[in-house]
């Protein structure tokens, strides 16, 4: 992602020689079930992967931020309590999301010079946009001598997204902080609470890019956040006071009936549908990886994308065509995953398929597209540690 690979040279390179820099890392994420009900506070399953976001820093004595990239540019404001978002998809407004989140709590006296290098595809689905914040709000932390803790770290993340407009849930922030190697984490909140859960070595994962962009900060934005707030329209007119109470209190055919006979709006309704059907599969699917059960795991995996596609209707027609053509290559499930409308899929296959299920991608998908790069667009995707356990 870009041609320097070292993000302290980068940072030298551009603001001079000087102390050794620091630098923090945070991997990516892809989640493997539980796809928008992190904003409901329903559990998620996601695994933090092999590639990542690196911010090299040093400490200023001022308020200054300064922030390098070569692919995104540079760039420099002076840390001030009420910041003010730049212009809408600018990548400085994850950085200014990260000052801000911090300032609330922690107050810190000093700002950084800071340089980024990623092998993170952004626009993906793979959370490049949450590595960003969490990396550099880790960046000014540590900068500033303050070690938080994964659960303070979680007040603020969440809701720091929301400076770049969407109103996400902390999935992404919870998995890249931490993610443990080998496992997928399955993700509590409302408290936060993680539990690893191995994933057993003859499993093997891909992701595969739809080469259709999702561009969250951009479009897209909004329809994001229609499917939380149609989720929590139909809650209030069912009079239930959470997603977690009611699938707590009812069974998914409860609930489904509920649905039926009392939402007229079409919207609501299916967007109430995803979100409990998918609390379900959460469950499925954490039960199936505890017990190395593949076939169930895949078809939860399955059944998850179907519902992303034709009751939450977050999919798209390259990754309904791309999923079905690693379900021909011979993988057992697969499904669109992050936000959606656009981005990329998670393959689900047995390790030993692994070249095959990624040689039949290429022959029945991407080679009938332009734009196609191996390096970037088709990755194996290694469980792997998340930035508060490298
Ligand atoms: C984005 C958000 C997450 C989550 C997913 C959908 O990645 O940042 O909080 O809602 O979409 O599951």
């Amino acid at each position: 992602m870009s041609e320097i690979e070292d993000p302290g040279q980068l940072l030298e390179q551009r603001y001079g020689a000087g102390a050794a820099p620091a630098v923090v890392a945070v991997p990516g994420r892809v989640n493997l079930i539980g796809e928008h009900v992190d904003y409901h506070n329903l559990p998620v399953l996601p695994m933090a992967i092999q590639r990542s976001i690196r911010v090299a820093y040093r400490v200023r004595n001022d308020r200054q931020i300064r922030a390098a990239s070569t692919v995104f540019g540079d760039r420099a404001f002076e840390w001030t309590a009420q910041l003010e978002p730049s212009a809408a998809g600018d990548w400085v407004n994850y950085v200014k999301a990260a000052a801000q989140a911090v300032e609330g709590k922690w107050h810190l006296a000093y700002g950084i010079d800071a340089a980024v290098v990623s092998d993170l595809p952004p626009a993906a689905g793979l959370s490049s946009s949450s590595a960003l914040l969490v990396a550099f709000t880790l960046a000014l932390l540590r900068a500033n001598d303050v070690q938080a803790t994964f659960e303070e770290l979680m007040e603020v993340l969440p809701e720091g997204e929301y400076f770049v407009g969407t109103r996400g849930g902390g999935m992404d922030h919870a998995a890249v902080l931490a993610g443990r190697q080998g496992c997928a984490l399955l993700i509590n909140f409302a408290p936060i609470t993680v539990a690893p859960v191995p994933i057993p070595k003859e499993w093997a994962f891909l992701v595969a890019h739809s080469l259709s962009n999702a561009e969250k900060s951009g479009a897209v934005k909004a329809e994001y956040n229609s499917r939380r707030t149609a989720g929590t329209r139909a809650l209030v007119k069912l009079r239930l006071a959470s997603f977690r109470e009611a699938v707590e209190q009812y069974g998914v055919e409860e609930l489904k009936h509920l649905a039926a006979s009392r939402l007229d709006d079409e919207v609501e309704r299916r967007c109430f549908l995803h979100v409990v059907t998918e609390a379900a599969r959460v469950a499925r699917a954490a039960g199936a990886l505890e017990r190395g059960d593949a076939d169930e795991f895949a078809l939860v995996l399955n059944a998850g994308h179907a519902s992303v596609r034709d009751d939450l209707r977050i999919s798209c027609p390259a990754l309904d065509r791309l999923t079905e053509a690693a379900l021909a290559s011979g993988a057992l499930g697969a499904r669109l995953t992050g936000a959606g409308f656009g981005g990329c899929a998670v393959v689900f296959c047995h390790a030993a398929d692994r070249e095959r299920v990624a040689a039949g991608l290429v022959e029945r998908y991407y080679s009938k597209h332009s734009g196609f790069d191996p390096a970037v667009h088709l990755m194996v995707a290694t469980p792997s540690a998340g930035a508060l356990f490298t």
